[in-house]
């Protein structure tokens, strides 16, 4: 029986989503094309050339979203802003009607008894801002903190906690060097270049959000980490699993904790970073929290004939993968989680997103019956206690996510949701997950 009694008193239970995941309206009230349009409706990108063009109409459907946050007890929810909507061309004209959206939900959100986490940057870049030159360029990071300042001028009343960056990971090596999210590049310094100034971007956006913000904010950025493992003990696999925690972890981490870029990787990629003085004060500037984002562990091997970082990811044979298919592995959170607690020391810890994808089923009763999902759930709260007792300061967990939405290259096949969502009818169905999640929710509230 899962016992999260020795979770803090004030532990925070939310659940997560994101502007362009779930949205829709993408030409409505003003909002700018963003590269994801661009990168969805560009053939092949998205399996069954899905887009997010209608997702979850949670633009129009978002009264309706939050009564379901509601009955699944949650007491905070993390949503994202689309810059797109804010300011259409990236830098410039501002769109009102765009704010006017966010405030209606933060408003809507409030009168619920939900605390709203706004995070500033999922993804969706101004597509303008691309045709510029994108994050590999300087000014791009400078756009994104007057975004921010605008954002936090209009929501910083009642907004009081706030993401810079969700998965920096994903914005730079799988958009910048694996080219399977947008902008689509396969270049490795531009990669490398679009790294550094995304997290300049971050130092920038947590000055912007002080500046500008009414409330005193908690400002946190979202790393998507995983723990590494050689899949041999041949020293090259070792070498590459260290090579590939670089890659993954520390490259951010270090860095955003005043211990700079990781020397060995900087000799990985042989790519010359554009910093500027102050740069790395900027991006290593307190913060109230860090958010992590938990999935899966990577097992990995050598591979010297690929390019830098010449490391390779493989299966690990009798897992139980999702449907992504992704390793479970719950332990590994623990680990991450210990881990940063004692290297890094932040001051505290989020979950900012965790779930699983399944092949969920509709019963002739119209239940969703996703065991999987309920034993994934439960397994990694399971963790996250292991963690907190070994003395990691996690203060709060969002499911990944609210709803089932467009999984980036992987379109709505893939379904996260503690609610499943028929896309032909936008009909809304609260599956066993997120009953079993409310009453975690609610045992846990009881509790103390
Ligand atoms: C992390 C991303 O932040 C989110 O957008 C995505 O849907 C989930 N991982 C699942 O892949």
């Amino acid at each position: 029986m899962l016992d999260l009694s020795n979770l803090p008193p004030n532990f925070i239970w939310g659940s997560a989503t994101a502007a362009y995941q779930i949205e829709g309206a993408v030409t409505e009230d003003g909002r700018g094309p963003s590269i994801w349009d661009t990168f969805s409706h560009a053939p092949g990108n998205v399996d069954n050339g899905d887009t997010g063009d209608v997702a979850c109409d949670h633009y129009h459907r978002w009264p309706e979203d939050i009564a379901l946050m509601r009955r699944l007890n949650l007491e905070a929810y993390r949503f994202s802003v689309a810059w797109p909507r804010i300011v259409p061309a990236g830098t410039g004209a501002v769109n009102e009607a765009g704010l006017d959206f966010y405030d209606r939900l933060v408003d809507g959100l409030l009168e619920a008894g939900i605390r709203p986490f706004a995070t500033l940057y999922h993804w969706d870049l101004p597509q303008a801002l691309q045709d510029a030159g994108g994050w590999p360029r300087r000014e791009t990071a400078e756009a994104f903190a007057d975004y921010a300042a605008i954002v936090a001028g209009r929501l910083g009343d009642r907004v009081a906690d706030w993401n810079t960056v969700n998965e920096p990971l994903c914005v730079c090596w799988i958009g910048h060097l694996e080219g399977r999210m947008a902008p689509g590049e396969r270049d490795l310094t531009r990669a490398v270049h679009a790294s550094h100034h995304v997290l300049l971007g971050h130092g920038l956006v947590n000055q912007a959000i002080r500046a500008s913000a009414q409330l005193p904010p908690a400002v946190g950025i979202v790393l998507n980490l995983s723990p590494t493992e050689p899949g041999t003990d041949r020293p090259e696999d070792v070498a590459a699993a260290r090579r590939a925690d670089g890659h993954i972890n520390r490259w951010w981490l270090d860095p955003l904790h005043g211990l700079g870029y990781p020397a060995d990787l900087l000799d990985t990629y042989q790519v010359d970073l554009p910093v500027r003085d102050g740069d790395l004060d900027l991006i290593a500037a307190p913060t109230e929290f860090l958010g992590i984002n938990y999935y899966f562990r990577q097992i990995i091997v050598d591979d010297p004939a690929g390019r830098a970082p010449f490391i390779r990811q493989i299966p690990v044979p009798g897992s139980i993968e999702t449907a992504m298919p992704w390793e479970v592995y719950a332990k590994g959170l623990e680990e991450i989680l210990v881990r940063v607690a004692e290297t890094y020391r932040p001051r505290s810890i989020l979950i900012t997103e965790n779930g699983s994808a399944w092949a969920d089923t509709v019963e002739p009763s119209g239940e969703v019956q996703d065991k999987e999902r309920v034993d994934y759930l439960e397994q990694h709260l399971d963790a996250v206690r292991t963690a907190v007792v070994r003395g990691a300061p996690v203060d709060g967990y969002f499911a990944w996510s609210l709803l089932d939405n467009f999984e980036w290259g992987y379109g709505y096949d893939k379904r996260f949701g503690l609610v499943r969502v028929d896309y032909d009818t936008q009909q809304r169905t609260i599956k066993a997950s997120g009953h079993r999640y409310a009453e975690l929710i609610r045992a846990h509230r009881a509790a103390h």
